[in-house]
């Protein structure tokens, strides 16, 4: 009697009842060659329905365990490395990099945030907001970071504390995150990272750059579903942080390692999302292997960059040598408009693929300019050359067909 009352027979035909809202008509499989979020390969998504778990319970551990020496191994460092942690946030990149900002510029500090493209400016938006005192030295779009221009601008401002870009997705810009970080410690400040859109597709250089905290997310490279921000933090930056004041609580790094330390997080994690993470990262490191997963983007940047030389009236938008290994963006033959590129979206859609036109504010900035346009590729994360070669091939027919 008991198992009809817990299980009515109205149980199972409430389940069928409700799967037409996951059909694929409803909600068509589309191949994401984005930016982020990216495809999510099978294994990953099979992870999800892994059993859920309490985040202070001997569980949590089985996956956060894991998943915090495997990120340590993907950032090239020994997982007890004792000058390095790792924090998991919930939310994204930018809870990240926010928390940066919260713990780590103090109210006398000065705030140099470097801007190469829509995310520099990001982190700029992000100290204003903060109420920090920010200045910004700001790059045209499309360009990397110049260290001289830098280097008068550490002198001018004398900042303590300098934020910055390493891969810029809205451009396609990769900066030498060595030699900015460099430039930074030659002037006597410490250095902050956004490395959201790099770090899973290649080497980030965190022990050789040095920076205080670098902070990243799982929907790019990682080739996750996204809500956990990811901080490595530096005893350089807990030692700061104890020196500034309202840091906040879910921004506070302090409270951050106080919990990572334990292997958990500080706040409730998606367990969901916590699955596929322990799941995915294992896969990385253990079955790919970090230098096949880092050289698997080297050779489909390679082919991007194969594919837009074969393309007459288009070329690569960053300058050589900071040409991204995780996205393209290609510069459009002039008097091509942003609706002609969302016309090619569509017609992607069509194909069952995700294509990404630009990025918006920059293809209305570059409009408004009377400049050439730019659309992006996004190769990162678990697609693989093949799925490269199988897209540019459509894509190729579609920038044909579309734009004549
Ligand atoms: C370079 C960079 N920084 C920061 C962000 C913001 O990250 P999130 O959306 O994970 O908060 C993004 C997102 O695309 C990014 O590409």
């Amino acid at each position: 009697m008991g198992g009809a009352l817990l299980r009515p027979a109205s149980a199972n035909a409430t389940i069928k009842e409700r799967t037409p809202l996951m059909s694929d008509s409803l909600f068509p499989r589309l191949t994401l060659f984005i930016t982020g979020p990216i495809y999510v390969r099978e294994e990953v998504r099979q992870a999800g329905l892994m059993p859920e778990f309490g985040h202070r319970d001997a569980e949590n551990a089985k996956r956060f365990g894991p998943i915090m020496t495997n990120l340590k191994l993907l950032a090239g460092l020994d997982p007890d490395d004792p000058d390095w942690d790792v924090a998991i946030y919930n939310g994204s990149g930018s809870t990240a990099m926010e928390s940066s900002i919260r713990s780590l510029v103090a109210a006398d500090d000065k705030v140099l945030n470097v801007s190469v493209g829509a995310f520099g400016d990001l982190y700029h938006k992000m100290a204003k907001l903060n109420g920090k005192n920010a200045v910004q030295l700001k790059f045209d779009y499309g360009q990397a970071i110049d260290l001289a221009k830098l280097d008068a601008a550490l002198a001018e401002h004398k900042p303590q504390v300098v934020t910055f870009t390493h891969n810029e997705t809205s451009t396609g810009v990769t900066n030498d995150v060595k030699a900015v970080c460099e430039m930074i410690r030659k002037h006597g400040a410490m250095p902050l990272v956004d490395g959201v859109s790099l770090f899973g597709g290649a080497d980030i250089q965190l022990k050789e750059a040095g920076p205080a905290m670098y902070a990243t997310s799982t929907q790019k490279s990682l080739g996750l579903p996204a809500g956990f921000g990811i901080g490595f933090i530096s005893k350089e930056a807990e030692a700061k942080a104890e020196k500034v004041e309202f840091r906040g609580h879910a921004s506070d790094i302090i409270n951050q390692l106080g919990r990572s330390r334990k292997s958990q997080t500080l706040t409730t994690p998606n367990c969901t999302l916590a699955n596929q993470m322990y799941v995915q990262l294992d896969y990385i490191v253990n079955q790919e292997t970090i230098a096949k997963r880092f050289a698997r983007h080297e050779a489909m940047r390679g082919q991007v960059h194969d594919f837009v030389d074969g393309l007459d009236g288009f070329e690569l938008f960053a300058p050589e040598g900071h040409r991204s290994p995780t996205l393209t963006t290609v510069l459009v033959p002039e008097g091509i408009t942003f609706a002609q590129l969302k016309q090619v979206k569509e017609a992607m859609r069509a194909e069952g693929y995700l294509y990404d036109p630009g990025y918006g504010k920059l293809n209305t900035l570059l409009e408004e300019q009377n400049r050439r346009l730019v659309f992006r590729i996004g190769h990162m994360g678990d697609i693989t050359p093949d799925m490269v070669d199988t897209y540019l091939g459509v894509l190729k027919k579609t920038l044909e067909t579309t734009l004549g």
